[in-house]
């Protein structure tokens, strides 16, 4: 078994779980944090939601943060690569934000109120222009001024208060949830938007790319920029490289070594959500199903993606009769009889297995499944209801 240590999230988390409770909780965070912190947060934020442009030249920004007395400056840079920390402070144009008021508006629910606590401040290089610079000089300044705007716009985009499309994110990042192999999307938007606008820690098994370490993460930078104020978790059997962003972390272990979860989920559990699309093979689908199950809050989801494997051999699958070696299918059936335990007979004066106590409901689809967690609690049907069929036809 393979141990592992994970970075603490400190500062990020903090400010995504005050965003929710009022800016005076989210003050005092500001203040334990330090604005500096804080800042940096910020512009970590801003990194993962501002989407690359298409400038011929990039462009700096500079961002001041406000709290209070104090302020902060960074400036970042702008292009084709996206926005990025700029080593030189000079720039074309400065936004200042109020710390508390920006957070609320990245971290806290979507609510209707309006974050627009910010100013905008254009150098003077946006204006300068004498007449002896002729035509092209004019042009000159036209293409930098719309240069400068578009980047403007789209730092204050990225810092606005919105809801993220999760099938405009699949094609942002290129994820294969949604192509010509699966049809997920539509299904994860359907049970993830009611977590969009909480604190949630979403855990996804296989990372992507298998044993190329600079690929994969397509998933990964998708769940974090649809949850807003989430903190995900990849988690792949292949050292993987790469900064997919601040509210994601990457970690080595093999989704099949029970002993190895345990270590993992007393460092980085419970989670609101787990996704498994790693190695797809039946027994390791159900080992995880087993060890990480127990540690999804109450209200949560388990899915489980490429259930067709089930029904293919080399991944321990089966396509006919039952048989001992149980498939992926074959336990999510049980758990179907499971969600019904006080009315079978069978079960009469049993305690219920864990499953059968705490999965609430079972939502399938082509090749995926969202196993939702919560107490099943609901009482059998009273003992004056016949369970004999009563000889009626058509009753
Ligand atoms: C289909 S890819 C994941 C794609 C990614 N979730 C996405 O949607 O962009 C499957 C990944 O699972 C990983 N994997 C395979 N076997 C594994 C295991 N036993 N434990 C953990 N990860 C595994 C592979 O290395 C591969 O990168």
């Amino acid at each position: 078994m393979s141990e592992i240590a994970v970075a603490p999230w400190s500062v990020v988390e903090r400010l995504l779980l005050a965003a929710g409770a009022g800016p005076a909780k989210l003050q005092e965070a500001v203040q334990v944090a330090g604005l500096d912190a804080v800042a940096d947060a910020i512009v970590d934020e801003l990194v993962v939601r501002c989407d690359p442009l298409s400038l011929d030249e990039s462009v700096r920004i500079g961002l001041e943060i406000t709290s209070g007395a104090q302020l902060v400056r960074r400036t970042v840079e702008l292009d084709h690569a996206g926005l990025r920390l700029a080593a030189v402070a000079e720039a074309a144009a400065v936004l200042r934000f109020d710390a508390v008021d920006l957070l609320e508006g990245l971290f806290g629910p979507v609510d209707g109120r309006r974050h627009n606590s910010r100013e905008v401040r254009w150098s003077d290089s946006m204006t300068q222009f004498s007449p002896d610079q002729g035509l092209a000089g004019a042009q000159r300044l036209l293409a930098f001024r719309n240069r400068v705007s578009t980047a403007v716009h789209a730092v204050l985009a990225a810092a606005a208060t919105r809801r993220a499309d999760l099938g405009a994110l699949a094609v942002r990042y290129g994820s294969d949830k949604w192509a010509d192999l699966h049809w997920y999307t539509e299904h994860y938007e359907h049970h993830f938007s009611r977590f969009q606008d909480a604190p949630v820690r979403v855990l996804e098994i296989g990372i992507g790319g298998y044993h190329a370490p600079e690929l994969g993460g397509a998933s990964l930078r998708m769940w974090q920029r649809y949850f807003r104020r989430g903190l995900v978790y990849g988690l792949d059997i292949f050292e993987k490289a790469g900064n997919e962003g601040h509210r994601v972390r990457k970690l080595r272990g093999d989704q099949s070594d029970a002993e190895f979860l345990e270590d993992m989920v007393a460092k980085i559990g419970p989670f609101d959500i787990v996704i498994d699309d790693g190695s797809h093979v039946n027994d390791h689908v159900k080992k995880s199903f087993q060890s990480l199950f127990p540690h999804v809050r109450p209200g949560g989801l388990y899915v489980i993606e490429d259930l067709q494997t089930a029904y293919w051999p080399g991944y321990g699958g089966r396509d006919g009769e039952p048989a001992a070696q149980r498939t992926s299918i074959d336990m999510l059936k049980e758990l179907i009889d499971g969600l019904h335990y006080q009315e079978r007979e069978s079960r009469c004066g049993t305690e219920p297995s864990y499953t059968e106590r705490n999965v609430a409901a079972l939502h399938f689809y082509h090749n995926l499944v969202f196993v939702e967690k919560g107490l099943n609690a609901e009482t059998a049907a009273p003992g004056f209801v016949p369970r004999q069929a009563l000889g009626v036809e058509g009753g």
